[in-house]
C-alpha cells in the first residue's frame, strides 16, 4: 500500500511516498528555516505564506520520485495537529483536495505519533510496545507505545519543550535559528563542565523542566555583560547540552527501568542531538534494554513519518471526512 504523507505543522513544507509503513519511497522539503533565522525564530504567518507556495511542487516531486501518478497512491496521509493552526490548515486543504480528486481515503495523523513512525522507517524490525522519549521544538514527552495507535503519555515537560530551550539558548548566545544543531556545533570545542548549570526541581517522577535552566544561562550572559566580561559560547553551550542530556536521560532511563521497558526509543528533532544519543546509548546498555534511534534524516519534520503513521492508522480503520479540521493543540494520546 502506497501512503502519500503531507506535512506542514511548522516551517517546513514535506511531501513523501511510504509504502506499507516501513519502506521509503520518496522524501521532499522545502523549509523556510532561512527565511525564519531572519527573525530569530518561526514566523507564523510567514511559514503559512511559504507553505501555500510550495506545497504543489513538494507533493508533485515526492510522487515523481517516487515514479507514480497520483492515481498511483492508496491513501493521503496528513499531519492535522498539533501545530502552527495556518501551517497546519495549507498542508490539511490540499491533502483534502487532493483525496477528493483522486478518489484516495484521508488518514489524519497526529505530528508526534508521525515522529515516532520514522523509527519504523529506520529499523523495519521494530514493532510496539516500546519507551519513547519524543522531543521536538514544541514537545517533550516520555510516551508508552502500547501498540502503533495507543500511546501513554508517563511524563512531559511542565513549561519548555527541549527544542525550545536549545533555541533559545542559542539566541541568548547568538547562534541563530535552528538552534539545536548550532549549539550542538558550538559545544564540539567547549567543555561541558565550565558553567554549573541547574537541574530544575520539578513534580511528577517523570516530569521534566528546562524554563529555570534556559534562565540560568540567560543570567550568567547577562551578568558576565553587565561586567564587561565576555562569555565563552563553546563553553557555555557544551554546558547546557550537556545538563540538558543530563535531565532527559535520566528521566527517560528512570521511567523505563521502572516500566521494564525492554525496547527504549527517541524520535523529534532533538532525537538528532548527538550527545543526547551516546548518552542513552550507554545509559540502555546498562540498564539491558534495546536502544533504536531514527536516521538523523528523519528526526526532524518530514512527511515519511507521516506517511509511515498513516499505514498504521489506515490499518486501525482511522479515516477522515472532509471536515477534519486543523488543532493547535491535542494529546497524543486523543490524537
Ligand atoms: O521535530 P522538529 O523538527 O519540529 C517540531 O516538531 O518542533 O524539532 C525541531 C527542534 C528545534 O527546536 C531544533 O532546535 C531541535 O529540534 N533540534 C535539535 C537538533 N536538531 C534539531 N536539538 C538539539 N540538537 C540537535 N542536533
Ligand atoms: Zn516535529
Amino acid at each position: 500500500m502506497n501512503i502519500l504523507g503531507i506535512e506542514s505543522s511548522c516551517d517546513d513544507t514535506c511531501a513523501a511516498v511510504v509504502r506499507d509503513g516501513r519502506v521509503l519511497v520518496s522524501n521532499c522539503i522545502a523549509s523556510s528555516a532561512a527565511e525564519q533565522n531572519l527573525y530569530g525564530g518561526v514566523v507564523p504567518e510567514i511559514a503559512s505564506r511559504r507553505h501555500i507556495e510550495h506545497i504543489s511542487q513538494v507533493a508533485r516531486a515526492a510522487l515523481n520520485e517516487a515514479g507514480l501518478p497520483l492515481d498511483g497512491i492508496d491513501a493521503v496521509a496528513v499531519t492535522y495537529a498539533p501545530g502552527l493552526i495556518g501551517a497546519l490548515l495549507v498542508g490539511l486543504n490540499f491533502a483534502k483536495g487532493l483525496a477528493f480528486a483522486a478518489k484516495k481515503p484521508l488518514v489524519p495523523v497526529h505530528h508526534l505519533r508521525g515522529h515516532i513512525a520514522a523509527l519504523y522507517l529506520t529499523h523495519p524490525a521494530l514493532e510496539p510496545p516500546f519507551l519513547c522519549l519524543v522531543a521536538s521544538g514544541g514537545h517533550s514527552h516520555i510516551v508508552q507505545v502500547q501498540d502503533y495507535t495507543h500511546f501513554k503519555v508517563l511524563g512531559r515537560t511542565v513549561d519548555d519543550a527541549a527544542g525550545e530551550a536549545f533555541d533559545k539558548v542559542a539566541r541568548t548566545l547568538g547562534l541563530g535559528y535552528p538552534g539545536g544543531p548550532a549549539v550542538s556545533k558550538a559545544a564540539e570545542s567547549g567543555d561541558p563542565h565550565a558553567y554549573a548549570l541547574p537541574t530544575p526541581h520539578v513534580e511528577g517522577a517523570y516530569n521534566v523542566s528546562f524554563s529555570g535552566l534556559k534562565t540560568a544561562v540567560l543570567n550568567l550572559v547577562n551578568r558576565a555583560r553587565m561586567q564587561g566580561q565576555e562569555i565563552c559560547v563553546p563553553d557555555m553551550a557544551a554546558s547546557f547540552q550537556y545538563r540538558i542530556t543530563e535531565i532527559l536521560a535520566e528521566k527517560l532511563l528512570a521511567a523505563a527501568r521502572d516500566t521494564r521497558a525492554q525496547q527504549i526509543c527517541l524520535a523529534g528533532g532533538v532525537a538528532a542531538n548527538g550527545l543526547l544519543r551516546e548518552t542513552l546509548s550507554a545509559g540502555a546498555k546498562k540498564l539491558g534494554a534495546a536502544l533504536y534511534l531514527p536516521a538523523r534524516s528523519l528526526c526532524g519534520d518530514n512527511a515519511a513519518m507521516v506517511a509511515a503513521q498513516g499505514y498504521y492508522e489506515y490499518k486501525a480503520g482511522h479515516t477522515a471526512g472532509l471536515s477534519l479540521n486543523g488543532l493547535a493543540t491535542l494529546s497524543i494520546e486523543e490524537g
